[in-house]
């Protein structure tokens, strides 16, 4: 991240999602309608506020958009950034109601869960960190749309490359609350010895009981191809007089099957692993086989861990929990799919 510059990955985020959501869209379902209009309204806000974005972003249909997506990022990464998230706020909402009292979000781009639950869980204390220069375009886009931001939820910004998430925090976090955390499409742009800095923190700052749910890519090698494709994105957009920004390389990894063993390393327990592989299948039909097939660039993983009582166990979960969640989100994303055909809202 450059000092002064909002994450344009952030963006993108949010942009991705909307195109997604259109009417047109056959997996429009995997985007909450809540969490719909935020996205019209960041991203409205960025292609108006941001210069490098003005041109390029604007000018593109959502046909192109999806197109440069599928090819510079992998097919199907829309989806599969629409089912993380899903994945995430359904842990989310079962660690509230297991007694979570404090929501954590890191790096939150303009990622719409803590603005949504906040307003649902009044007595739940939300807590939303990033990156100072991007979050302060969040906060204008939410005051441009007169959105209230509810007593409950806390915006705090701090670099983590820089601080500890301890500093950033201060004295805003309750150590004495049972939390659950969020580190969403951030791992990646830290250094490997930050993200061990960032869990070893959240292991002290974060009371037993605690949950952390966190993604990284899979290999450097992917992280390598990433990088060279987003290299030649960078010059095509550039001949089309549409520059886009080089400053969030990926920097770290962590490979599916060295993930228990570097949480328990940690001293946390690995509890759920959502594969990207896992969390497509939800969305696997006879009709789109062929085209997942090639989503294998979106190699990002996701998992829950918990800030355990005593010393973890290091224990064969992954595969188990893996087919058990996969199954289980499968049945509600295709429970979802037939609700969708009435009007209302995507519901976990
Ligand atoms: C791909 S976006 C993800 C946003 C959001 N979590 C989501 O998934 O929708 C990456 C986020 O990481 C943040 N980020 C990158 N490097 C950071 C750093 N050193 N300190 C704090 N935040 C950082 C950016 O500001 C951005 O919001």
């Amino acid at each position: 991240m450059q000092d002064g510059v909002p994450s344009l990955t952030a963006y993108i985020i949010p942009s991705m999602l909307q195109d997604l959501a259109v009417e047109t869209s056959p997996n429009r379902h995997l985007v909450p309608a809540a969490a719909r209009g935020y996205n019209d309204l960041f991203v409205e806000w960025c292609r108006k506020h941001d210069d490098k974005l003005r041109n390029g972003a604007r000018t593109t249909s959502v046909e192109q958009r999806a197109r440069g997506y599928d090819t510079s990022v992998g097919i199907g990464v829309r989806e599969h950034v629409a089912l993380r998230k899903i994945a995430i706020e359904k842990e989310a909402r079962k660690a509230i109601e297991d007694g979570a009292s404090q929501v954590l979000i890191l790096a939150g781009g303009y990622d719409t869960l803590a603005l949504r639950l906040s307003k649902e869980f009044p007595d739940v204390q939300f807590i939303e960190t990033d990156h100072p220069a991007t979050q302060v375009e969040k906060l204008k886009a939410l005051k441009s749309g007169d959105e209230a931001i509810p007593s409950n939820l806390e915006f705090i910004a701090g670099d983590l490359a820089k601080n500890s998430i301890g500093e950033v925090l201060g004295d805003h976090f309750n150590t004495k609350a049972k939390t659950f955390a969020v580190a969403e499409g951030l791992m990646m742009y830290l250094k490997p010895d930050d993200n061990l800095k960032l869990l070893k923190d959240l292991k002290t700052l974060l009371p037993h009981g605690s949950q952390i749910m966190l993604g990284n890519m899979d290999s450097f090698e992917i992280v390598k191809k990433q990088e060279e494709l987003a290299k030649k994105r960078a010059e095509m957009a550039k001949e089309r007089g549409a520059p886009m920004r080089q400053d969030e390389p990926y920097e770290s990894c962590l490979a599916f099957s060295d993930a228990p063993g570097y949480f328990t390393k940690l001293g946390l327990e690995p509890q759920v692993s959502y594969s990207y592989l896992g969390l497509q299948s939800a969305i696997r039909s006879e009709d789109n086989q062929a085209e997942l097939a090639q989503i294998q660039e979106t190699r990002e993983h996701y998992y829950l861990v918990k800030v355990p009582e005593g010393k973890p166990q290091a224990t064969s979960f992954v595969e188990e929990k893996v087919s058990n969640e996969v199954e289980k989100l499968k049945s509600e994303v295709s429970i979802l799919s037939t609700v969708v055909k009435t009007p209302g809202e995507f519901q976990l």
